[in-house]
């Protein structure tokens, strides 16, 4: 097992074309930061209408993410029809069936015209469930599946080596390798003239009838139009935050014999969500995918949920040998639709795509469609049901809303009380950390594998709440909105775009 928690998708794809970082000003009619499926996708959209582009990535193109993606491309998504169904009626399952089908054929459309070669197999997509108590959820959901214009049926036979409750199974969805498929992408960007910028943090963003982003590596970006696609939003003057709530996941791969491909892609519903797929690989055998556990960032279990989520597998797959393991993070909407549209209630220029609650692939290639129409000035019409102000739906998101504010006040409010930790420095053994009080300051320490110490401010430098140390992946997380930091204190992950502050 590689356990350096590499993705497979972004070990098994060209590491790809080296962009500069900016450090000189720019002039675009779009200036895009983030370069996973929605920036990409959005920038691409918008240069084959020929605007000037520039893409403002933070770290490398298709790394982030969607390099960790499961990359199921789907737009069955676990329960939502049913749900959308009772919080919005058929008109708005109907609207979601339609803009994440669109999205589908969009894909195929683009992979055909670029001759794309990303692995892309269609297979069918299933929700199922081995608890009999579910059954009656899933027939409901593929009958209003069904209805939103999904080919949607339910089953209680599946290709998967254990008996299932029952399922809800659509039909010709799409697997393939989410970074060839972006790579492509971005070469065909570079063609059509955008720019494209790799390592380039954005800091600042003022609004007017041009924007003005301002960078860490010095370039001033002046743009037209704004698209905020960093997973998580970075600039947030729409308290976006307080609607989305960070959650990660762990993915094992192993290969497996030809024969016991389950043939489609799987999740079950329940709690301890178990979502499979399968991949193209060597000697004839395929490469299984395993998603499960979900957690919230700073979690100090990650390696105990990956011996958990490897005896599930090979309970059901029998003995398996893993070659990849990593985890990846999602953003989950109050009202689980994810936020696309207009970054706040008076944006003019600025725009966001978040909260794909781990659809991001479907849900991100239509960000693209929706967000060029957008700031072409024309519409679709599914936009009200993604638009970022929508307000009718505020009393139904109010449980998961104040459930998520409660998580986070406890964090916030919490760890300004002491005690922090009665521990010493010399109790953290190597690859551990911890969090410490040491005088008038909360520090976030850390002992590598060769013994030595890392010591950097523990407050995260978004809004101010205690990281975490997960040990498996060796970074310090923040449980309230999912930043993520190096040992040294470097942003991986925002939505902080300043690194924790260093400490002796
Ligand atoms: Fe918001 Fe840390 S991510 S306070």
């Amino acid at each position: 097992m590689n356990e350096d928690l590499a993705s497979y998708w972004i070990e098994t794809a060209p590491p790809g074309r080296p962009y500069p970082t900016l450090d000189s000003d720019l002039n675009v009619d779009v200036a895009v930061i983030g370069a996973g499926v929605a920036g990409l996708s959005t920038a691409w959209e918008l240069a084959r209408r020929g605007r000037s582009v520039a893409v403002l990535e933070a770290d490398r193109i298709a790394t982030g993410v969607t390099g960790r993606t499961t990359a199921k491309l789907t737009a069955l998504h676990t329960l939502v029809y049913e749900r959308l169904r009772r919080t919005r009626g058929i008109e708005g399952a109907k609207l979601y069936g339609h803009s994440q089908m669109g999205a589908l054929r969009r894909a195929a459309e683009i992979v055909d015209e670029l001759g794309i070669d990303c692995d892309w197999e269609r297979a069918p997509a299933f929700t199922y469930t081995c608890d009999r108590d579910r059954t009656q959820d899933l027939r409901a959901e593929a009958e209003t599946a069904r209805e939103a214009g999904l080919p949607a049926e339910y089953v209680t036979e599946t290709e998967l080596p254990f008996p299932v409750a029952g399922a809800v199974r659509v039909t010709d969805q799409i697997q393939f390798h989410p970074r060839k498929y972006l790579l492509a992408l971005t070469d065909d960007l570079r063609r059509m003239g955008a720019s494209l910028h790799e390592h380039t943090r954005v800091l600042g963003l003022s609004e007017g009838d041009y924007c003005r982003l301002t960078t860490e590596s010095g370039g001033v970006v002046t743009a037209t139009d704004v698209v905020v696609a960093t997973h998580y939003p970075i600039f947030d003057r729409a308290l976006l935050f307080t609607r989305l709530s960070p959650r990660r996941e762990l993915v094992l791969a192993a290969p497996i014999d030809a024969a016991l491909d389950p043939h489609g892609m799987y999740i079950s519903p329940e709690e301890g969500t178990r979502s499979l797929r399968t991949a193209p690989y060597q000697d004839g055998k395929r490469l299984l995918l395993v998603t499960g556990e979900h957690f919230t960032p700073g979690s100090p279990d990650v390696e105990e949920r990956f011996k958990r989520l490897a005896g599930w597998a090979t309970d059901h797959f029998g003995n398996l040998s893993f070659t990849h393991r990593w985890a990846t993070q999602d953003n989950d909407s109050t009202d689980t639709v994810p936020l696309i549209g207009p970054l706040h209630a008076t944006s003019r220029h600025t725009y966001v795509a978040t909260g794909f609650g781990g659809w991001g692939l479907s849900s991100g290639i239509m960000a693209g469609q929706l967000l060029s129409e957008l700031i072409d000035g024309s519409t679709l019409s599914w936009a009200e049901l993604y638009d970022p102000r929508r307000v009718a739906s505020t009393l139904r998101e109010a449980p998961a809303f104040f459930k998520h504010q409660a998580r986070v006040a406890k964090h916030f409010l919490g760890d300004r009380l002491p005690p922090l930790s009665g521990g010493s420095v010399d109790d953290i053994a190597s690859g551990d950390g911890a969090v410490l009080r040491v005088g008038t300051h909360v520090c976030a320490v850390s002992r590598d594998a060769d013994g030595q110490l890392h010591t950097v401010s523990a407050r995260c430098t978004h809004l101010g709440c205690l990281v975490a140390f997960n040990r498996a992946e060796q970074a310090w997380e923040c449980p309230c909105h999912g930043s993520r930091f190096d040992p040294d204190g470097k942003v991986i992950q925002g939505p902080a775009t300043r690194p924790l502050e260093q400490r002796e």
